[in-house]
């Protein structure tokens, strides 16, 4: 069983991740958010901290920390807080999403989570930090950096590489064998057949009336 935690960030994804933290029946000692949580049902009964600081109050030995803060390209508040925390001697709990299919043959590094449905096939290796949204599929030895964000319905196919920072657009196919750059951003949508250098951005081909 996991240690209580604190979840950092009180928008979408940490609603996500707490619904997730629910049903893995994770005690749940606070959300500490600078902006106050909405009124939904899924943070009910949760205490509320507004200072990054309040962590500091908790022992870093006896909670972990869960990384709730979404990941959008061109903001590194996720990753930051991350770093923040991890210089403090703080620890993030690694999330697997109950209905998520994760082979035994599979590497996760501190503080990935794997969401809803997901599906990570053998010998895949996810990142520090990383998400895996809802429904996204990683095949057979790709080996995803850290803090990437691989957004809902992704595919990669087998034997994908990315370096640490890559975004990974809501519906994108990648093809196997793809190397991807750091900071590079796919976009929505994108096929992705050939490697990909660093900071980059791929656009989908757009549809069009006539
Ligand atoms: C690629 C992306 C970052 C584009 O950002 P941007 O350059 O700021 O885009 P803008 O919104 O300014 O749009 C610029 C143009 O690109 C088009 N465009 C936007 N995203 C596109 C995409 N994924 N593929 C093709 N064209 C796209 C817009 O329609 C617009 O076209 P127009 O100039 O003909 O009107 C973004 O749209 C995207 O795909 N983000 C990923 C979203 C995601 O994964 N969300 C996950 C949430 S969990």
């Amino acid at each position: 069983l996991s240690k209580p935690v604190l979840v950092l960030g009180a928008g979408g994804h940490a609603a996500v991740i707490v619904d997730i933290l629910r049903q893995l029946q994770v005690e749940i000692l606070g959300i500490v958010a600078t902006n106050q949580p909405k009124d939904t049902l899924v943070f009910d009964g949760i205490p509320y901290f507004s200072k990054d600081d309040d962590v500091l109050r908790f022992s870093k030995d006896k909670i972990l920390l869960v990384n709730g803060i979404g990941s959008m390209p061109g903001s590194n508040i996720r990753s930051a807080l991350h770093e923040f925390f991890k210089q403090a001697g703080y620890n993030f709990m690694t999330i697997v999403a109950p209905s998520a299919t994760v082979s035994n043959y599979t590497i996760l590094a501190e503080g990935s989570q794997l969401l809803p449905g997901c599906i990570i096939n053998t010998n895949a290796q996810i990142g520090v930090s990383t998400i895996v949204n809802t429904g996204a599929i990683i095949e057979h030895d790709c080996i995803i950096g850290n803090h990437n964000h691989v957004a809902p319905g992704v595919v990669l196919s087998g034997g994908v590489m990315t370096d640490e920072y890559v975004h990974i657009g809501t519906g994108a196919q990648v093809i196997q064998n793809i190397k991807i750059g750091a900071y590079t951003l796919i976009g929505a949508g994108a096929s992705v057949t050939k490697n990909l250098d660093s900071n980059k951005t791929l656009y989908a081909a757009k549809p069009f009336l006539r």
